[in-house]
Protein backbone atom coordinates (compact mmCIF):
# COMPACT_ATOMS: atom_id res chain seq x y z
CA UNK A 1 0.00 0.00 0.00
CA UNK A 2 1.60 3.69 -0.74
CA UNK A 3 1.53 6.09 1.81
CA UNK A 4 3.15 9.45 2.39
CA UNK A 5 6.18 9.34 3.04
CA UNK A 6 6.30 11.40 5.93
CA UNK A 7 3.17 9.43 7.67
CA UNK A 8 5.23 6.56 7.54
CA UNK A 9 8.13 8.44 9.01
CA UNK A 10 5.71 9.55 11.97
CA UNK A 11 4.70 5.96 12.12
CA UNK A 12 7.84 4.63 12.47
CA UNK A 13 8.69 7.11 15.67
CA UNK A 14 11.19 8.96 13.44
CA UNK A 15 9.39 12.37 14.95
CA UNK A 16 6.50 13.85 14.44
CA UNK A 17 4.95 14.40 10.62
CA UNK A 18 5.79 18.35 11.20
CA UNK A 19 9.41 17.42 12.07
CA UNK A 20 9.73 14.63 9.27
CA UNK A 21 8.55 16.97 6.57
CA UNK A 22 11.20 19.29 7.28
CA UNK A 23 13.58 16.52 7.40
CA UNK A 24 12.07 15.65 3.63
CA UNK A 25 12.50 19.09 2.79
CA UNK A 26 16.29 19.47 4.14
CA UNK A 27 17.02 16.94 2.02
CA UNK A 28 17.73 14.80 4.71
CA UNK A 29 15.94 11.43 3.37
CA UNK A 30 16.58 8.61 1.13
CA UNK A 31 13.92 6.56 -0.55
CA UNK A 32 15.83 3.45 -2.31
CA UNK A 33 19.16 5.14 -2.22
CA UNK A 34 17.11 8.01 -3.74
CA UNK A 35 17.61 11.63 -2.38
CA UNK A 36 14.00 12.64 -1.71
CA UNK A 37 13.22 16.15 -0.70
CA UNK A 38 9.53 16.24 -1.80
CA UNK A 39 6.63 15.48 1.54
CA UNK A 40 4.01 13.86 -0.52
CA UNK A 41 6.31 11.53 -2.17
CA UNK A 42 4.46 7.94 -1.98
CA UNK A 43 6.19 5.00 -0.43
CA UNK A 44 5.06 1.61 0.14
CA UNK A 45 6.17 0.52 4.04
CA UNK A 46 6.72 -2.51 3.23
CA UNK A 47 8.61 -2.60 0.10
CA UNK A 48 11.19 0.69 0.23
CA UNK A 49 13.61 1.55 2.18
CA UNK A 50 13.83 4.69 3.99
CA UNK A 51 16.90 6.52 5.45
CA UNK A 52 16.93 9.71 7.16
CA UNK A 53 21.09 11.14 7.21
CA UNK A 54 21.94 7.60 6.14
CA UNK A 55 20.08 5.46 8.89
CA UNK A 56 17.33 2.66 8.28
CA UNK A 57 13.96 3.96 9.13
CA UNK A 58 12.80 0.60 11.18
CA UNK A 59 8.90 -0.09 11.04
CA UNK A 60 8.36 -2.40 13.38
CA UNK A 61 5.24 -4.12 12.28
CA UNK A 62 6.71 -4.12 8.65
CA UNK A 63 6.23 -7.47 7.21
CA UNK A 64 9.07 -8.67 4.67
CA UNK A 65 8.94 -11.44 2.82
CA UNK A 66 12.03 -12.53 0.50
CA UNK A 67 13.26 -15.29 -1.81
CA UNK A 68 16.65 -16.32 -1.72
CA UNK A 69 18.42 -18.88 -4.47
CA UNK A 70 20.54 -19.87 -1.93
CA UNK A 71 24.04 -21.33 -2.16
CA UNK A 72 26.07 -24.04 -1.11
CA UNK A 73 28.16 -23.46 1.72
CA UNK A 74 25.56 -21.10 3.67
CA UNK A 75 24.26 -22.22 6.74
CA UNK A 76 20.13 -21.76 7.41
CA UNK A 77 20.39 -19.96 10.79
CA UNK A 78 20.76 -16.75 12.54
CA UNK A 79 24.19 -17.39 13.88
CA UNK A 80 26.43 -20.56 13.76
CA UNK A 81 28.90 -21.89 16.69
CA UNK A 82 31.80 -22.50 14.09
CA UNK A 83 31.59 -19.31 12.61
CA UNK A 84 30.52 -20.40 8.89
CA UNK A 85 28.50 -17.75 6.97
CA UNK A 86 24.78 -17.51 7.71
CA UNK A 87 22.60 -16.86 4.94
CA UNK A 88 21.39 -13.85 6.42
CA UNK A 89 25.28 -12.47 5.05
CA UNK A 90 23.38 -12.60 1.59
CA UNK A 91 20.57 -10.37 2.37
CA UNK A 92 21.29 -6.88 2.57
CA UNK A 93 19.50 -3.12 2.36
CA UNK A 94 16.58 -4.36 4.37
CA UNK A 95 15.26 -1.94 6.62
CA UNK A 96 14.06 -5.07 9.06
CA UNK A 97 15.56 -8.85 10.38
CA UNK A 98 14.51 -11.70 9.27
CA UNK A 99 14.26 -14.94 9.63
CA UNK A 100 14.83 -18.15 7.42
CA UNK A 101 11.26 -20.52 7.00
CA UNK A 102 12.24 -24.09 8.07
CA UNK A 103 15.79 -24.95 6.67
CA UNK A 104 18.17 -25.97 3.90
CA UNK A 105 21.33 -28.03 4.98
CA UNK A 106 24.86 -26.53 4.43
CA UNK A 107 25.45 -28.47 1.64
CA UNK A 108 21.90 -27.74 -0.07
CA UNK A 109 21.17 -25.26 -2.44
CA UNK A 110 17.89 -22.99 -3.84
CA UNK A 111 14.19 -21.67 -2.53
CA UNK A 112 14.52 -20.24 0.87
CA UNK A 113 11.75 -17.94 2.00
CA UNK A 114 12.93 -15.54 4.49
CA UNK A 115 10.70 -13.53 6.68
CA UNK A 116 9.46 -11.59 10.03
CA UNK A 117 5.97 -12.78 9.65
CA UNK A 118 5.21 -15.70 12.38
CA UNK A 119 2.05 -16.57 11.16
CA UNK A 120 3.78 -17.28 8.15
CA UNK A 121 6.44 -19.50 8.66
CA UNK A 122 3.36 -21.37 10.80
CA UNK A 123 1.69 -21.79 7.45
CA UNK A 124 5.05 -22.73 5.48
CA UNK A 125 6.46 -25.06 8.16
CA UNK A 126 3.68 -27.10 10.28
CA UNK A 127 3.02 -30.96 9.05
CA UNK A 128 -0.72 -30.09 9.21
CA UNK A 129 -0.48 -27.66 6.16
CA UNK A 130 1.05 -30.61 3.93
CA UNK A 131 2.64 -27.92 2.22
CA UNK A 132 4.75 -29.81 -1.24
CA UNK A 133 8.56 -28.87 -1.39
CA UNK A 134 9.87 -30.38 -4.87
CA UNK A 135 14.06 -30.78 -4.79
CA UNK A 136 15.70 -31.60 -8.15
CA UNK A 137 18.49 -34.11 -7.10
CA UNK A 138 21.52 -35.25 -9.12
CA UNK A 139 21.56 -39.24 -7.08
CA UNK A 140 24.28 -41.93 -7.65
CA UNK A 141 23.05 -44.99 -10.08
CA UNK A 142 19.82 -45.01 -12.06
CA UNK A 143 16.90 -44.81 -10.52
CA UNK A 144 13.70 -47.28 -11.60
CA UNK A 145 10.25 -47.91 -11.37
CA UNK A 146 10.73 -50.01 -8.01
CA UNK A 147 12.36 -46.64 -6.56
CA UNK A 148 9.33 -44.51 -7.66
CA UNK A 149 7.21 -47.04 -5.97
CA UNK A 150 9.32 -47.25 -2.71
CA UNK A 151 9.05 -43.57 -2.55
CA UNK A 152 4.43 -43.12 -3.15
CA UNK A 153 4.59 -46.12 -0.76
CA UNK A 154 6.87 -44.49 2.09
CA UNK A 155 10.78 -45.24 3.36
CA UNK A 156 11.60 -46.67 6.72
CA UNK A 157 14.12 -44.27 8.21
CA UNK A 158 15.71 -44.45 11.30
CA UNK A 159 12.06 -45.08 13.62
CA UNK A 160 9.96 -43.67 10.89
CA UNK A 161 8.18 -44.16 8.46
CA UNK A 162 8.11 -41.59 5.38
CA UNK A 163 4.86 -40.18 4.27
CA UNK A 164 3.75 -41.01 0.63
CA UNK A 165 6.22 -38.98 -1.60
CA UNK A 166 6.93 -38.35 -5.42
CA UNK A 167 9.83 -39.07 -7.16
CA UNK A 168 10.02 -37.90 -11.16
CA UNK A 169 12.77 -39.00 -13.18
CA UNK A 170 14.42 -35.74 -15.10
CA UNK A 171 16.82 -37.87 -17.14
CA UNK A 172 19.98 -40.10 -16.88
CA UNK A 173 23.38 -38.26 -17.19
CA UNK A 174 26.68 -40.87 -17.36
CA UNK A 175 25.13 -43.35 -15.18
CA UNK A 176 23.64 -41.44 -12.70
CA UNK A 177 20.23 -39.93 -12.19
CA UNK A 178 18.63 -36.25 -12.66
CA UNK A 179 15.11 -36.46 -10.37
CA UNK A 180 12.28 -33.98 -8.99
CA UNK A 181 11.23 -35.06 -5.31
CA UNK A 182 8.00 -33.62 -3.82
CA UNK A 183 7.31 -34.29 0.04
CA UNK A 184 5.43 -32.41 2.63
CA UNK A 185 7.17 -33.20 5.42
CA UNK A 186 10.56 -31.51 6.29
CA UNK A 187 12.71 -33.55 8.83
CA UNK A 188 16.29 -33.43 9.14
CA UNK A 189 18.02 -34.16 6.29
CA UNK A 190 14.89 -36.44 5.07
CA UNK A 191 15.31 -36.27 1.08
CA UNK A 192 19.35 -37.61 1.41
CA UNK A 193 18.09 -40.21 3.85
CA UNK A 194 15.00 -40.86 1.61
CA UNK A 195 17.55 -41.01 -1.30
CA UNK A 196 20.57 -43.19 0.13
CA UNK A 197 17.87 -45.87 1.99
CA UNK A 198 17.07 -46.65 -1.73
CA UNK A 199 21.05 -46.96 -2.75
CA UNK A 200 21.07 -43.69 -4.63
CA UNK A 201 23.08 -41.27 -2.38
CA UNK A 202 22.99 -37.55 -3.31
CA UNK A 203 25.57 -35.78 -5.29
CA UNK A 204 23.54 -32.35 -5.42
CA UNK A 205 20.39 -31.47 -4.71
CA UNK A 206 18.42 -28.28 -4.79
CA UNK A 207 15.41 -26.89 -3.69
CA UNK A 208 13.23 -25.94 -6.28
CA UNK A 209 9.70 -24.84 -5.52
CA UNK A 210 7.75 -24.00 -2.33
CA UNK A 211 4.10 -24.84 -3.06
CA UNK A 212 3.33 -22.72 -6.43
CA UNK A 213 6.23 -20.63 -5.12
CA UNK A 214 9.36 -21.41 -7.71
CA UNK A 215 12.79 -19.96 -8.19
CA UNK A 216 12.16 -18.54 -11.37
CA UNK A 217 15.35 -16.83 -12.91
CA UNK A 218 16.96 -15.83 -9.33
CA UNK A 219 20.81 -16.94 -9.54
CA UNK A 220 22.60 -18.64 -7.04
CA UNK A 221 23.05 -16.13 -4.32
CA UNK A 222 20.74 -13.40 -5.47
CA UNK A 223 17.32 -12.81 -3.62
CA UNK A 224 14.25 -10.90 -4.15
CA UNK A 225 11.07 -9.92 -2.53
CA UNK A 226 8.24 -11.76 -3.29
CA UNK A 227 5.21 -10.48 -4.72
CA UNK A 228 1.66 -9.86 -3.49
CA UNK A 229 0.29 -12.27 -5.27
CA UNK A 230 3.01 -14.64 -3.83
CA UNK A 231 2.45 -13.38 -0.36
CA UNK A 232 -1.14 -13.38 -0.53
CA UNK A 233 -0.50 -17.49 -2.18
CA UNK A 234 1.38 -18.58 0.97
CA UNK A 235 -0.92 -16.97 3.55
CA UNK A 236 -3.53 -18.65 2.40
CA UNK A 237 -2.24 -22.33 2.71
CA UNK A 238 -4.47 -24.18 4.77
CA UNK A 239 -7.39 -22.55 3.24
CA UNK A 240 -7.79 -19.30 5.82
CA UNK A 241 -7.79 -16.01 4.06
CA UNK A 242 -6.05 -13.76 5.69
N1 LIG B 1 16.08 -32.65 2.64
C1 LIG B 1 17.40 -32.78 2.82
O1 LIG B 1 17.91 -33.89 2.90
N2 LIG B 1 18.14 -31.68 2.87
C2 LIG B 1 17.64 -30.43 2.75
O2 LIG B 1 18.38 -29.46 2.82
C3 LIG B 1 16.26 -30.32 2.59
C4 LIG B 1 15.50 -31.42 2.52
Amino acid sequence: MEERLQKVMAESGVASRRKCEEMIFAGRVKVNDVLITEPGYKVDRDKDLIEVDGNIVKSFDKKLYILLNKPVGYITSVKDQFGRPTVLDLINGISNRVFPIGRLDYDTEGLLILSNDGELTYRITHPKYNTNKTYRALVHGEVDRDDIESFEKGITIEDYVTAPAEMKIIKYAKGNSIVDITIHEGRNRQVRKMCSAIGHDIIRLKRIRIGEISLGGLKTGEWRYLSDSEVKYLKNIGGIMK
